[in-house]
């Protein structure tokens, strides 16, 4: 077993985390519901979603509630934009909203943010990117953190992780976080975790550095640590309907055993707690998207979880979308009792592309 070095609280500005396997910021993913239960189980940061700065300012509904913390603690709203003036004025109402961080996007890669020069666009443009910086710290009271998630560079060829990141410190960002992944990469290949490690290097050991990419599993998660020498790790798509690897990363930390993944259960008991949670805070005719979704992640990695993937997006409704998963694992669970036989089966794709709505 790969060991590390781990206190297990972390300090970012003034707000004392306590422990070191956070939850990636996810678009059409990591909503309230989702963060509530990542949080649960020990994921000790939670982002919002990216929420765009002018929309938020301008009051639009979907940025709004983006943003909300609701019992989320520590409340950490990431904004993204490239105007100092809208971004100053959304960290002021992310924190009138409760934020207690505020964590700048510069690592989106979508067409669409990248074409206003907002997001991993930054990477070319430093200066502008320390210009923003500074109009939200200075936005901000000094008990609000500001923080930074960015990626490796903006391709292959420049690859600036290390000077970006320095780049941001001097303007006042009290974290940092390096997907190990260029922007033209988008999600293919590798994340690189050699250049978090040259991240690390360069930056004043005061600063937290937080490692992302690819971490699916408690290994993983240590060998990421172990390379890289990151203060913490970020988990995004290795959390979809598996909120116990927070709980697993806890105990491993602690020094105790792995417990091992949930039984079928626990799983369909936090199925249903985060449909409920979904039907309680979200409004609209997204929400059966969203249950449709959580739907395909719980089942993720099952016997027979492609062909219940494919019933629930024919579902019309959400109370259809839920009995198909309880018959689902109704099936398995006797499938296990009656034969003994493991409901491990088919391993969902490890991608953006079912996930979420935008891969960022
Ligand atoms: C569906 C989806 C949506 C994402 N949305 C955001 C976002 O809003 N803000 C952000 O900084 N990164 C976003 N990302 C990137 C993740 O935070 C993370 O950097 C990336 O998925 C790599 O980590 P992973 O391999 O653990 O998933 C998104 C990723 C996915 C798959």
């Amino acid at each position: 077993m790969i060991q590390v070095a781990d206190r297990a609280s972390i300090s970012v500005g003034s707000v004392r985390l306590d422990g070191r396997a956070f939850l990636a910021p996810m678009s059409g993913v990591t909503d309230v519901g989702f963060r509530r239960i990542a949080r649960r189980f020990g994921a000790s940061l939670v982002v919002s979603e990216m929420v765009a700065c002018d929309d938020y300012v301008r009051g639009d509904a979907e940025s709004r509630l983006r943003a909300e913390g609701a019992g989320v603690d520590p409340h950490v709203v990431q904004i993204a934009g490239c105007d100092a003036r809208w971004m100053g004025e959304a960290a002021r109402l992310a924190e009138a909203s409760g934020a207690a961080i505020v964590d700048i996007n510069m690592g989106c890669p979508a067409k669409r943010v990248v074409a206003g020069e907002c997001g991993s666009a930054l990477m070319r443009e430093p200066a502008i990117a320390q210009e923003l910086i500074r109009a939200v710290v200075d936005a901000l009271p000094t008990t609000v953190p500001v923080t930074v998630k960015h990626r490796a560079g903006w391709n292959h060829d420049n690859r600036n992780a290390a000077e970006f990141a320095c780049a941001m410190v001097e303007a006042g960002a009290q974290m940092i976080t390096v997907h190990g992944r260029t922007r033209t990469q988008g999600f293919s290949g590798k994340s690189d975790p050699e250049v978090i490690r040259l991240v690390r290097d360069a930056l004043p050991s005061h600063i937290p550095l937080v490692g992302n990419g690819d971490v699916i599993d408690v290994e993983g998660y240590l060998r990421l640590r172990e390379q890289t020498g990151c203060d913490a790790v970020m988990i995004g798509r290795g959390a979809l309907g598996n909120p116990w690897l927070f709980a697993r990363l806890r105990e491993v930390a602690a020094g105790r055993p792995d417990p091992g993944p949930p039984g079928l259960d626990e799983r369909l008991a936090v199925f249903r707690r985060h449909v409920d949670l979904i039907e309680t805070l979200k409004q609209g005719p997204r929400m059966l998207h969203e249950v449709r979704k959580s739907c395909a992640w719980y089942a993720r990695g099952l016997y027979g979880c492609n062909a219940l993937r494919l019933r629930v997006w024919e579902a019309p409704d959400i109370a259809a979308a839920r009995a198909l998963v309880e018959d689902y694992f109704a099936q398995l669970i006797e499938r296990q009792r009656r034969l003994g036989l493991s409901p491990e089966g088919e391993r969902g794709e490890m991608d953006g592309s079912f996930s979420g709505d935008e891969a960022a």
